[in-house]
């Protein structure tokens, strides 16, 4: 670790010190982004437990006070997330001395995270730049309005186990880095469409049950058309219950799409790097693009 990161903070009357976030009872992490307003359930804490490594802020008493994470995507790319402070202690250092930590720990990585307004500063204030917004879309599901039919020689159908390597390959690009760990783990949790021309995969979406609901993503395409039919599956799932998306498109027929689909902007953070290379990748020839992200703290 690196010496000049305090082991131990004083904040008002507390003194805090650090506890891995693995170690720490799940229903405290709970209490935490309850606090906050976030929708995570125990279950969601678990499986980014399960995914990432992180830190816990620790009180006299044992009480969790923060939380910070880092979530590797092979050896050279980490997403940070689960950066939480109690609400009594805001403003008092404790998410930038955790922060800190995190980044001892990922030395030598590039890194991407998505950001809220509160926390901007702080990231600005450590050499993260800002690259664009993400818009939290949610809401009661509507089933979208019929389309044309498609092409001939494509078809949607739910993908299989044999279908995971090609997920993995395609998503690449447009993830920036490929992410295997994750999209298996995730590919076992969730429900999964493929859009395949003559066999060949041109789009993917998976949705699983998350916070209030479930959460449609990630979802990639090689064109918008191709996103809009894998995600349509899933709205048709969920109709008449909750469900999110995290986009970074805000207009375009994709976002028409989401808003038709009952799913309004509910709110806005902002997509912030450090390093080279990793953010999300733009369209082009044969390239997928990210429709709508795995998570925020995953990407
Ligand atoms: C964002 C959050 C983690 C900040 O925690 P914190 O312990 O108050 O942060 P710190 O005291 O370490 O402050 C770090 C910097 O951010 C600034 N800051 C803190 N809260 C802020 C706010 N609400 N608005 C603007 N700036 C803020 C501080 O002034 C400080 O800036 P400085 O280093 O230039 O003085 C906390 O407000 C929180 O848990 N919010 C809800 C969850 C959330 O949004 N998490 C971020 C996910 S990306």
């Amino acid at each position: 670790m690196d010496r000049k990161i305090p082991d131990t903070l004083h904040v008002d009357a507390f003194q805090m010190r650090f506890a891995d976030v693995a170690a720490v009872d799940l229903e405290q992490l709970h209490a935490l982004s309850i606090a906050v307003g976030w929708p995570h359930r125990a279950e969601d804490w678990q499986y980014l437990r399960e995914l990432g490594h992180g830190f816990v802020a620790l009180d006299d008493i044992d009480r969790v006070m923060g939380s910070a994470m880092w979530f590797p995507h092979g050896e050279h790319f980490a997403t940070l997330g689960m950066l939480i402070t109690s609400p009594r202690l805001q403003t008092n250092g404790t998410a930038k001395w955790l922060m800190q930590r995190v980044l001892a720990e990922c030395a030598g990585m590039s890194l991407r995270l998505n950001a809220t307004r509160a926390a901007r500063r702080l990231y600005r204030s450590l050499d993260f730049v800002a690259q664009r917004p993400v818009f939290q879309c949610q809401g009661m599901a509507r089933k979208p309005a019929e389309t044309e039919e498609l092409q001939s020689g494509y078809e949607v159908r739910q993908l299989r186990a044999s279908d995971l390597d090609a997920v993995i390959a395609f998503d690449g690009s447009g993830f920036a880095v490929s992410r295997p760990v994750h999209l298996t783990r995730l590919f076992e949790s969730s429900l999964c469409y493929g859009l395949f021309r003559d066999e060949k995969l041109s789009a993917y979406s998976m949705s699983r049950a998350f916070g209030r609901g479930h959460v449609l993503g990630p979802v990639a395409a090689l064109s918008v058309e191709e996103a809009i039919a894998v995600a349509r599956p899933h709205v048709e799932a969920h109709a008449g219950h909750f469900l999110r998306v995290d986009t970074h498109f805000e207009t375009g027929p994709f976002a028409s799409f989401v808003q038709q689909c009952g799913l309004p902007i509910f709110d806005t953070v902002t997509t912030m790097t450090l390093g080279e290379g990793v953010d999300y990748g733009i369209a082009g020839e044969g390239r997928a693009v990210l429709f709508a992200l795995a998570s925020q703290s995953m990407g």
